[in-house]
């Protein structure tokens, strides 16, 4: 069965090829490869084994390309559409951007799929939609919170866009609200692949221990924890990639009667910036040179998800441990020594 994966060859979208195709999919990648490598595609069959891997180097904003592509591919049965802009900063700095980038995009697509009914989609939302939430942990009926950066904002808006098709066409969908996605296949073959300074706290470790940045800047140490650090929710993306092939399997296997589902995809243990540091360096024996520093704006004191729904209705539950997610990051930013990406 065929399979669209958008932004197939960025951080989580290859790990969920992988899994796609350990479980018989047969996944069809589009990525305009912005901020991918051309190369993953080869280290994802490394994996996997030589099979066929259709690849369309496509730009979603292109409405021609995008009506083109399903004219060629008929026999698409679902959509995960991962294919976005991510970064916080950048989006502040480049607010029409990320809407042209994350929302055009997805509305070329939804033109395209939502009249037929045996097209099933998956979209990549993000706890940010949520805010600093008032009760621990995070269940999906949270309220929403007005986005602190272009870029959540896109997340919410995209919700809403997809939310509002569905009652007025065929369209089915699951969005997925990841918590903090980090680690690798355990291969070191793919994983993450920050441009330039990493914004995010696991690549900054990975590259600050490997030698490439001087020092870790650990923003804030006066947050109302038990450490004074900021709590997140970390999953590792093999488990997050599991979560949309099975997310993906209720759409297809019509065990769902509602046009619109929503889950939460997290462990449901929140860690700290501290206990990250410190998990890190006991299991990879590097002493890691860290220092506190301002508070980030924007930042949320503490988020982690109540996992009761995704675990209960997918019957998905996140299996790898935090020091399992670490290795891996390391495992991976180790290996990129060896390699040209
Ligand atoms: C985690 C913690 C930082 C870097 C962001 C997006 C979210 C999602 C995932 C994805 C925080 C601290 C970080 C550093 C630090 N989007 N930190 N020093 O901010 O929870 O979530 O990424 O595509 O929408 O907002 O993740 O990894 O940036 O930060 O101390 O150099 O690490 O303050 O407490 P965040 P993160």
């Amino acid at each position: 069965m065929q399979i669209l994966v958008t932004g197939g060859l960025g951080f989580i979208g290859s790990h969920t090829v992988v899994e796609l195709i350990e479980k018989g999919y047969e996944p069809v990648i589009i990525d305009n490869l912005s901020n991918s490598n051309i190369e993953v595609l080869q280290r994802i069959k490394n994996i996997v084994g030589e099979v066929n891997i259709p690849f369309e180097q496509i730009d979603l904003k292109d409405k021609n390309a995008v009506r083109d592509f399903f004219k060629k591919y008929t026999e698409i049965k679902g959509v995960i559409h991962f294919a976005a802009s991510k970064a916080v900063g950048e989006s502040v700095q480049n607010p029409l951007m990320y809407y042209d980038n994350n929302l055009t995009s997805l509305i070329y697509i939804l033109q395209n799929i939502s009249s037929k009914k045996n097209i099933k989609f998956i979209f990549s939302s993000s706890c940010t939609v949520y805010g600093q939430a008032e009760k621990m942990p995070i269940t999906e009926d949270a309220p929403r919170q007005k986005a602190t950066s272009p870029y959540g904002n896109t997340k919410i808006i995209a919700e809403d866009i997809i939310n509002e098709t569905t009652m007025v066409t065929d369209l089915q969908a699951i969005l997925l609200r990841y918590f903090n996605p980090v680690g690798a296949h355990p291969s070191g073959e793919i994983g993450e692949l920050p441009l330039g300074v990493p914004q995010n706290l696991i690549p900054f470790i990975t590259q600050t221990a490997v030698g490439i940045r001087k020092e870790l800047s650990v923003f804030g140490n006066d947050y109302p924890t038990s450490d004074g650090t900021c709590i997140r929710d970390y999953i590792h993306v093999m488990d997050l990639a599991e979560a949309h092939v099975v997310a993906l399997e209720r759409l297809i296997n019509e065990n769902s009667s509602q046009k619109v589902e929503i889950f939460n995809v997290g462990t449901g243990k929140g860690t700290s910036v501290l206990e990250i540091i410190q998990t890190f360096e006991k299991i990879t024996g590097q002493k890691l040179n860290y220092k506190y520093a301002p508070r980030r704006e924007g930042d949320t004191t503490i988020a982690y998800a109540d996992t009761t729904k995704v675990n209960e209705t997918l019957g998905w539950k996140a299996t790898r441990t935090l020091e399992e997610a670490l290795s891996s990051a390391w495992n991976w930013q180790e290996n990129q020594k060896q390699h040209t990406i």
